[in-house]
């Protein structure tokens, strides 16, 4: 036995010279994504019938501890090495091929890891002799969704964009409106610690230009990319108190499609045409130029563009096409709140600011509406103000899968639970609840919120609907069922109120009155 070991271990070296087995491999090498499966392409050629031999896959200098061991007309775990067992398997390097029979020794590794990576070799042997091959397989790692983030530099926006975790190097691509890309201004990779690499790369852009995304991938067709919409910054940005700039300066912003939450694909944000984006198409005259010599791979892409089919048209009169009127719940509601016997209406009652006079915003006096979305898109409206009063301070608006909800504990509060929601309190004015949390330097006096829900797509956009101004669009999976959500906050005059749809028009016509008054 002991002997038979022996040779066996020795068998590449005793057989020297009778390396008679054809054996070929992918010429490049296979590329695996982390944690998920991939096939080693192995066989004879001329084929043969190899189901009688001995296969064997091994790492470098571990003939004796193989990732995969055939013999005797069957995989063993006997020498297996530890790591892959139940990890390895003998495939078909194509659906038509009849395996072993003609020679196809290809290997499957289920569930890869960074460690996988490298040189593996295939081997047979059989009583006419042995042969054998190297093939490499490099791991893939998808790094994290790219946070950009806003700067204003004199009158320019310098947009910035970072990401880290990839193997091997991403590439980069920016785009702007009409989804052409362009040069950044700065690109810098660097290896973090645990050999992964960062990306950061920047771009100084003129404020005409509007939405403006980063994308990051190693094979195409599969990006990590977000999207900001700098011309919405810009107008909300607040004005400098004396006159220096345009701009406060290091009102740093963070928007984007926060792609980093549960499961998230990509968001084509070049998909997303928009009316706005159209009436906005003037202010890109002066790019026409660059704009021409791109064409041809603007034309490309428009292909992957009209594939679309849209629900979502984000401009507000379209997107009111999807209203749908939500009523309040009012069951299981806490004690501090108040709604109305129509149930549009929400507001903490008095003793709300007693029981609440520590920090923080007041979660529990959440509600959620009686409507449920498990597919489709809805859009709904609330108001922030009321008669004679100013704006709302704080606030809350989005959708959850809970069906109701009364912790005060933020950490419950977040994507990955099931909260999707535009927040807005003193303390932090209005910010996302991402992770981490995102603020945004929305225009205070927001007085009417457009929520609008695309089941599918996964998307969830808010509008500043008195003003037709998109927000942002945060992008996750939805699943079950979806139901809105809302917070009154504390210590505002002005309640929260649901625009019903046959008010929507009245409502917008009041709005227009107290602006002009
Ligand atoms: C392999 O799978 C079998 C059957 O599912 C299981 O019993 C065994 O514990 C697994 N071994 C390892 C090392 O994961
Ligand atoms: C833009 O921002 C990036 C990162 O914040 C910085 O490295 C770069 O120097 C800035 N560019 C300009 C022109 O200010």
């Amino acid at each position: 036995m002991l002997t038979l070991a022996v040779i066996v271990l020795l068998w590449p070296q005793l057989t020297q010279g009778s390396d008679s087995l054809p054996v070929k491999v992918a010429n490049a090498a296979v590329i695996g994504k982390l944690g998920s499966s991939v096939v080693l392409p192995c066989w004879l050629d001329p084929s043969l019938d190899i189901s009688n031999m001995e296969i064997r896959w091994y790492r470098p200098h571990k003939f004796g501890k193989p990732v995969l061991f055939y013999r005797d007309h069957k995989v063993t775990t006997d020498l297996q090495e530890e790591s892959y067992i139940n990890r390895s398997a003998l495939a078909l390097r194509e659906p038509q091929s009849a395996g072993l029979k003609v020679g196809d020794l290809s290997l499957r590794l289920d569930n890869l890891n960074t460690d996988d990576g490298g040189i593996f070799h295939c081997f047979v042997s059989g009583v006419s002799g042995y042969g054998s091959a190297a093939t490499t397989l490099n791991i893939l790692v998808q790094g994290s969704s790219p946070v950009l983030s806003v700067q204003f530099k004199d009158d320019f926006l310098n947009v910035s964009c970072s990401s880290c975790g990839w193997q091997p190097q991403p590439r980069i691509e920016w785009k702007s409106n009409r989804n052409t890309p362009f040069r950044p201004g700065g690109l810098v990779y660097s290896q973090a610690e645990n050999k992964l690499t960062c990306v950061q790369s920047w771009a100084l852009l003129s404020p005409s230009f509007h939405e403006v995304s980063c994308s990051l991938f190693i094979t195409k067709g599969d990006e990590r990319e977000s999207t900001v919409d700098i011309q919405t910054i810009s107008r909300l940005m607040v004005p400098a108190e004396d006159g220096s700039g345009f701009w406060k300066a290091l009102f740093a912003v963070a928007l984007l499609a926060a792609l980093a939450m549960i499961g998230v694909g990509v968001f084509l944000y070049g998909k997303y045409k928009t009316g706005y984006m159209q009436a906005k198409a003037d202010e890109e005259d002066q790019r026409k130029d660059e704009e021409d010599q791109r064409k041809d791979e603007e034309d490309q892409r428009k292909d992957e563009e009209d594939q679309l089919t849209v629900c979502s048209k984000p401009s507000i009169t379209d997107l009111r096409k999807h209203a749908v009127n939500i009523t309040l719940n009012s069951s299981n509601v806490y004690p501090d709140v108040f709604i109305n016997s129509n149930r549009n209406v929400v507001r903490d009652r008095a003793s709300a600011a007693e029981n609440n006079k520590g920090p923080g915003f007041p979660y529990y006096l959440s509600v959620c509406g009686i409507n449920s979305f498990t597919s489709g898109c809805a859009y709904w409206e609330v108001k922030l103000t009321a008669p004679s009063t100013k704006p709302k301070k704080s606030w809350l608006i989005g959708v959850t899968k809970a069906s109701h909800y009364l912790n005060n504990d933020k950490n419950d509060l977040t994507p990955s639970k099931g909260f999707w929601f535009l927040c807005s309190d003193e303390e932090t004015g209005i910010h996302i609840n991402t992770e981490p949390e995102i603020s945004l330097p929305v225009n205070p006096s927001l007085e009417v919120v457009g929520v609008f829900l695309d089941y599918e797509k996964g998307e969830l956009s808010f509008y500043n609907a008195k003003k037709d101004v998109h927000l942002f669009t945060m992008k996750t999976k939805f699943q079950g069922e979806i139901v809105p959500f809302f917070n009154p906050g504390i210590g505002d005059k002005a309640p929260l109120t649901i625009n019903l749809i046959e008010s929507i028009t009245e409502s917008r016509g009041e709005s227009a009155e107290n602006a002009s008054a």
